[in-house]
Parts: structure tokens; sequence; C-alpha cells
């Protein structure tokens, strides 16, 4: 019913992930990269229908989520989620990373220091640096063959009185992990404990796959949830993010108030139009495409996980809880992170390199999942070649 398997070049629209092919001259019409985390599937014909609508209308004023908008938010975070949010509590920014910077102004001073858990996604730590805070590295640890958070680790970093916020990133990107109620509820205990306000980034939710359960972070127990603040969009779940539409849910009045109070200076006032459009069609009327989506994206990481494991044996392909997002570590193959991205470039494989994402990350790759199946395929196939042409050991 809906078009997963046409590939549609994004050339020459000004798509972040595709400027690669433009700076490096690259005009094979039938390659496409496998990096930054968009999709290459139209979005839900719903969607587009409301963006036509909402472009007829010819008058693109000043706007503000009105109380339909926030029907819509609220009533897909209680069906998705078993969320329930007050429509109250919601306030849009330019996206995530922007409220992120948001909470670091309005939250924090000048040398105070944020937790983040590497290897996480890159602007966790650029928000800290950018903003002249500091970065509290609790890495992840691999148990069993799966990532798990340091508890003791973050508790001990919690206790230093430099430590103000906690980026948690839920479903986590680049790992996939889709954290349990238990492993979010010790962590929310030892940042109440320790007066660390939690910012739950939890633009992965609707990305969770058989056998894991997303829990919002705000629907735990205790001070932490109460008091936290979570950053939602439908950008990753509806392939908007061209939209720049962010819902930022903090249920505690006077944390919202600090919040809400500084963004005119940060992110302005106002919300974009198309967005809003967008977001309330996504929430009202996607869910069918979303969970459509879901099995297009079980098959493809199914289909490089079995190919990885026949072909590259050596290579830990880990389980795709929740993203889109294949984590593979390709330490096995004896390359230093720079030979292994200068292998995988100069073989046309545009994926994410594993040290972008900081400590734990190098050696990796990060391969967006979300494109037509014929693109995996092709990228796979490049992969074995290269490898046969370079006699790795694998
Ligand atoms: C974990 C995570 N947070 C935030 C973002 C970006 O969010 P936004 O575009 O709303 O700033 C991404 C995009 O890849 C992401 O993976």
């Amino acid at each position: 019913m809906y078009d997963f398997t046409t590939f549609k070049p994004r050339r020459g629209i000004g798509a972040e992930k595709w400027s690669t092919f433009e700076r490096q001259a690259v005009d094979n019409p039938d390659l496409a990269p496998y990096s930054i985390a968009d999709m290459e599937f139209p979005a839900a014909p719903e969607i587009t229908a409301a963006l036509k609508e909402a472009a007829d209308f010819g008058i693109y004023g000043y706007t503000v989520a009105d109380s339909s908008y926030r029907d819509a938010v609220c009533a897909w975070m209680d069906r998705r989620h078993g969320w329930a949010v007050e429509p109250t509590w919601i306030f849009q920014t330019y996206g995530v990373v922007p409220a992120m910077n948001l909470a670091l102004h309005a939250l924090t001073a000048p040398g105070d220091a944020v937790i983040i858990q590497p290897p996480v996604y890159p602007p966790f730590r650029a928000v800290v640096t950018s903003t002249g805070r500091r970065v509290l590295e609790n890495p992840l640890r691999v148990k069993d063959g799966r990532y798990e958070m340091d508890l003791e680790g973050l508790e001990a970093l919690a206790r230093r009185s430099e430590a103000k916020v906690f980026f948690l990133c839920s479903p986590h990107n680049p790992v996939g992990r889709v954290w349990t109620r238990r492993e979010l509820q010790a962590a929310a205990d030892i940042c109440a404990a320790n007066g660390v306000t939690v910012f739950s980034d939890e633009i992965h939710a609707d990305f969770v796959h058989p056998g894991s359960v997303h829990i919002p972070f705000a629907a735990l127990d205790g001070p932490a949830a109460r008091e936290c603040i979570v950053g939602t969009s439908a950008s990753k779940s509806f392939n908007l993010a061209g939209l720049v539409t962010a819902n930022i849910i903090v249920s505690d009045p006077d944390l919202r108030a600090r919040l809400t109070g500084k963004v005119v200076g940060y992110t302005g006032e106002y919300t974009n139009y198309f967005g809003l459009a967008a977001t309330r069609a996504a929430y009202e009327q996607g869910e069918p495409w979303l969970e459509a989506l879901l099995e297009v994206i079980r098959g493809n990481y199914d289909y490089c996980k079995n190919f990885m494991a026949e072909k590259f044996p050596s290579v830990t392909v880990y389980p795709l809880e929740g993203t889109y997002l294949l984590w593979a570590d390709f330490n096995s193959l004896g390359l230093e992170p720079a030979e292994l991205e200068r292998f995988m470039v100069e073989h046309q494989l545009y994926l994410d390199e594993g040290y972008l994402f900081g400590t734990g990350g190098a050696g990796f790759e990060r391969i967006n999942l979300a494109c037509p199946r014929q693109c995996l395929t092709a990228a796979m196939e490049r992969l074995d070649a290269a490898a046969a042409e370079f006699g790795f050991k694998r």
C-alpha cells in the first residue's frame, strides 16, 4: 500500500546527507548515502496532503500550536507509549538539539557539567562544549553482547557538585538500546538523589522493535521523573526533519517556566507553520504508515545482520532494539579508524564512522537502514567485493 521500494535520489534539494556527493563530486546516480538519521522514503501520503493543503492556504504568518495540535500530540503519546501528557506541558522548539541548548542556558552556568553516555549522537557533546559547560562521560559498557548503562559510574559522576544535567538518549543512538524500566528507574533514582536534572531525548521512541518497550522517562516514579525534560518530535518517525519542529514536554510548571522563559532568546517563540501541519497529520493519520515502515526497517536489519554473519563473521552487529540505525564493530578487520573510513569511502560506502560518536566508537560503523532494500543490497555487495579485493581476514 505504501511505497518503500522506489529509490528517489535527493540531489540538488539541499539534503544534508546527500551533500557529501556534491562535495566529493560523486556523480554515480545509483549511489545512496547511509549516514545521517533521516530516511530515503517519501513521507506518508496523509502528511503530504496536509502540507499541500497548508501551502494552498497561502498565508504563512506567525504560528503557534493550537489546542487541536496539542491534543494530537497528547493522543499519540498516550496511544503509542501509554503516557498521559497534559496539553499545557508541551512547547515547541526548532528541534530537540536546540532544546538541549536551551535547557543548558536555563538550568546551568558556564563551568557546570553535563553527564553523557558515549558512544552517543555527537551533538550531545557539542551542545555541552559549545555552551561553555563541561562534559562528564559515563561510557556505556558491553555485557554479553549488549550495551548497558554503567550505573555505578553514573552515580559517581552525579555525586560531583558540578554535575547539573544528565543528557539521556532513550532509545539510544547509535547503539540501538531501548532502556528497560529497571535501568531507567535506577538512573532516575541516582539523579534524584544528587539533584541532577534529566533531559531525556526520546526522538527515536517510535522505533521500538518486538521484545522491547519504550518507557518515557517522565512516566517513571519519583522526583527525577516529575522534574525532567522530554525531547520528542515526529521528525524521525515520519521523516520530517527538514520541517524543524520538536515538542518538548515538561510536566513540572516551575521547570517549564524556566525553560519557556528562555525560548524567545534561544529558539524563538513561534513555530514552523508547515511543521505543525505535518506533525498533526502524522500523529492523527500516520500510524498505519509507521507500522508498515517498522516492518521494512526490521526486514532491512535482518538482511544486513544475516549478510554480515555469513560474509563477515568476525564483525559484531549489535541487536536492534530501537532506532533504524545498525551499529557494528569492525575492529576485527585490523584497520585504524582513519583507514577504515578511507576504505569505506574509497568503495563508495558512505556510512557514519563510529569515532564520531565519541568514546567507545572507534572502529565501529553506523549504517542507516531507512532506505529501499536495494540500496542496502548494493552496499553489502560492495563491501563484500572490496573486502575480497583487500584479502581481509573476516
Ligand atoms: C538522538 C537524537 N537526538 C536528536 C536528533 C536531532 O534532533 P533535531 O533535529 O530535532 O534537533 C537526532 C538526529 O539524528 C538524534 O538521533
